[in-house]
């Protein structure tokens, strides 16, 4: 180790509010990789937002949202997620009839509701995906595997949207409720794609959300084995 490097990682390890010089015990932020306020967009004050300002989202927006949220892990690379972005009058009257009616007004006044949907056939792309080895083969004509493939990682790679959406300084209103046999035979009627989740981007109005409900403690959600 550099005589560099062993300075830096003393001043890292011996400030005062770490225990047994552990960074991760930290209460303050003196290692991670970066600033306090990013838990603050990503997680602590960040809210699922009901209404919208009036401010659209350009292409190049989602494009980097796109490129960011691409780079998230997935069951052997299998990128099954693919995101339908409606924004137009027209995408938007089309979503209509399949929103559950207390999802209606929030998403017609979106800037933009993505459809979080998967690909059925996604082990057709692994040549591209996983080029070192013969992954198609593991999966076609695997019906069971294929959908638990695309749930989980179709579901991750929503996660990963809402928290790349967040750090892009947008805001996001995922729902479950729309009915989804309605809403695929609409937007992918040769069944290839299926929708998983909606979720409306923005920018949050004031006062756009609703009260913040707790969240389970660590003791409650977690065990330490
Ligand atoms: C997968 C998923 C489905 C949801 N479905 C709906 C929905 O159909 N309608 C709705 O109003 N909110 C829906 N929500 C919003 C949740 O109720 C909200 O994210 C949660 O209460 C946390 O709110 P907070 O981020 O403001 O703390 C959904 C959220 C997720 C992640």
């Amino acid at each position: 180790m550099s005589g560099e490097a062993m300075v830096v990682g003393f001043l890292l390890y011996s400030h005062g509010s770490c225990r047994d010089n552990n960074p991760f015990d930290c209460e303050e932020n003196v290692n991670y990789p970066v600033k306090d306020s990013v838990f603050d967009t990503l997680f602590e004050t960040a809210r699922t937002y009901n209404q919208w300002q009036d401010r659209p989202i350009d292409d190049a927006l989602l494009k980097r949202l796109y490129d960011l949220l691409k780079w998230g892990p997935t069951t052997a690379n299998t990128c099954p997620g693919r995101f339908v972005f409606v924004r137009s009058q027209e995408g938007k009257e089309k979503l209509k009839p399949h929103l559950n009616a207390g999802n209606v007004d929030k998403t017609m006044a979106a800037p933009c509701c993505v459809i979080v949907a998967y690909d059925t056939q996604f082990y057709e792309l692994m040549p591209q995906l996983f080029p070192s080895r013969d992954m198609k083969p593991i999966f076609e004509g695997k019906p069971e595997l294929i959908q638990e493939v695309c749930m989980r990682s179709s579901s991750l790679q929503g996660g990963y949207l809402i928290m790349a959406a967040r750090a892009l300084g947008l805001d996001c209103g995922p729902m479950s409720g729309f009915n989804a046999q309605t809403l695929n035979a609409a937007f992918f009627p040769d069944g290839r794609w299926q929708a998983n989740f909606l979720c409306n981007l923005g920018y949050g109005a004031e006062n756009g959300a609703h009260p913040r409900n707790p969240r389970l403690d660590f003791e409650q959600a977690c065990e330490l084995l």
